[in-house]
């Protein structure tokens, strides 16, 4: 096999990505579900879980050609600020915070499946070229919460979880990319 060190660098720096939204993802959870916006928390957590999953198949790859993983985020996480000594939850501002994530996270995958094909890693590239697929799923599924919110604000908010407690609706309405 040919040296592959350049692969598993930049699927490290995928990992560390990885780690970082996951860490962001279930800080917001524990935020909405203290709020008790029910549909947020389970969304937040729901693509958390999912990021953890891609944590697991960049690792998968790195083993396979031999190198380690680094369980290391890229940076700390972006925390809420303090109003009034109380934890300010705004959502417009979270939701935008997450689609700026997945967004920066599909142009450093374009940047590293295209790396990935000039070192002939075809099988690297091809798995960065999936998680592109996810993460703009992700971007959009963030971007048209935001959206909604806008619009309708709180009472928007309300309604999907009434929904959910009617049961119409469990796993949340939307399809947050499933591999
Ligand atoms: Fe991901
Ligand atoms: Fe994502």
């Amino acid at each position: 096999m040919a040296n592959r060190e350049k692969s598993i660098k930049l699927l490290n720096k995928g990992v560390a990505k990885e780690i970082e939204t996951v860490l962001q993802y279930l800080y917001f959870q524990f935020h909405f579900e203290d709020k008790g916006y029910t549909h947020l928390a389970k969304l937040f957590k729901s693509v958390a879980i999912k990021e953890m999953m891609h944590i697991d198949m960049l690792s998968d790859r790195i083993l396979f050609l031999k190198g380690d993983v680094i369980m290391k985020p890229v940076s700390d996480i972006v925390y809420l600020e303090k109003k009034d000594n109380k934890i300010d939850l705004d959502i417009k501002k979270v939701l935008q915070i997450a689609a700026d994530m997945e967004s920066k996270t599909v142009d450093l995958y374009n940047d590293f499946a295209k790396q990935c094909g000039e070192e002939g890693d075809a099988t690297s590239k091809r798995l960065f070229e999936k998680l592109i697929e996810i993460e703009e799923e992700h971007q959009d599924t963030f971007d048209i919460e935001g959206d909604n919110y806008e619009k309708f604000g709180d009472t928007y908010l309300a309604l999907q979880t009434i929904q959910r407690v009617q049961g119409n609706d469990e796993d949340g309405h939307t399809d947050v990319g499933m591999s």
